[in-house]
């Protein structure tokens, strides 16, 4: 059965690449390429994108991977995945699948991935999940390879920033402020050489980390 959360984002798939363009200012993609050239991967790997949404960092995770490569987005909402699946055949891709299922719980074999991404979206996960779903990426990954996790920066203006809040207390960020503050300890024990920079864009940053504690 649909949870409340899975509805909200049903709705927002019919929009959410139209809201991107606008509000992003991103509009060559540059946070895609950032994140895809920090995953680190060779032609040929398998890398998975958590909470992948429409699927643009998926896509462009599946152009570097190439066509001995195998790239799977996964999201738990079944319309974000329809909206991935228009975008991946409009772009050719034949070596990436969509799947549904919950971060918390990924259906893939123990060290199935050389590199794992997930952008924008970590922070939306319930708290009890993005526990789980840090010990899932840890499970799925090969050692030595690289979770990926780009998330907003706090916005430096007082408006923005009171939205930013407001937002991730919605969506069930109780301990919002903690979270914010202690990011590296996000990533637990399985992750070491764990690294944050921000993006060329100045509005999200990146921290990534190696499997192997
Ligand atoms: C803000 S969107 C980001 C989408 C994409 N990664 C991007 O950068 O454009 C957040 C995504 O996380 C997905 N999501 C939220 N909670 C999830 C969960 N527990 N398991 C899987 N996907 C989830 C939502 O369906 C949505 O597609």
């Amino acid at each position: 059965m649909r949870s409340n959360r899975q509805r909200y984002y049903e709705l927002f798939s019919k929009v959410y690449d139209f809201v991107i363009r606008l509000h992003s200012g991103d509009r060559e993609g540059s946070l895609r390429e950032f994140i895809t050239e920090k995953a680190n991967l060779s032609r040929g790997d398998k890398a998975l994108d958590l909470c992948t949404g429409t699927g643009s960092v998926a896509i462009e995770l599946a152009r570097r991977a190439g066509e001995n490569g195998l790239v799977i987005g996964l999201d738990f909402s079944r319309g974000m995945i329809e909206k991935a699946k228009e975008k991946a055949k409009r772009a050719g891709m034949v070596r990436l699948y969509l799947v549904q299922a919950n971060a918390s719980q990924l259906p893939f074999q123990n060290a199935s991935f050389h590199g794992v991404t997930c952008s924008h979206a970590f922070y939306e996960l319930k708290e009890e999940e993005r526990a789980m779903a840090i010990d899932e990426v840890a499970r799925v990954l090969r050692q030595k390879g690289r979770f990926c996790l780009m998330e907003h920066a706090k916005p430096e203006r007082p408006i923005p920033r009171l939205l930013f809040y407001i937002r991730l207390l919605f969506l069930g960020s109780r301990d919002v402020r903690k979270f914010l503050s202690e990011e590296n300890s996000v990533f637990g024990e399985s992750f070491k050489n764990i690294t944050k920079v921000m993006s060329p864009t100045g509005k999200s940053k990146l921290i990534y980390g190696e499997k192997g504690g």
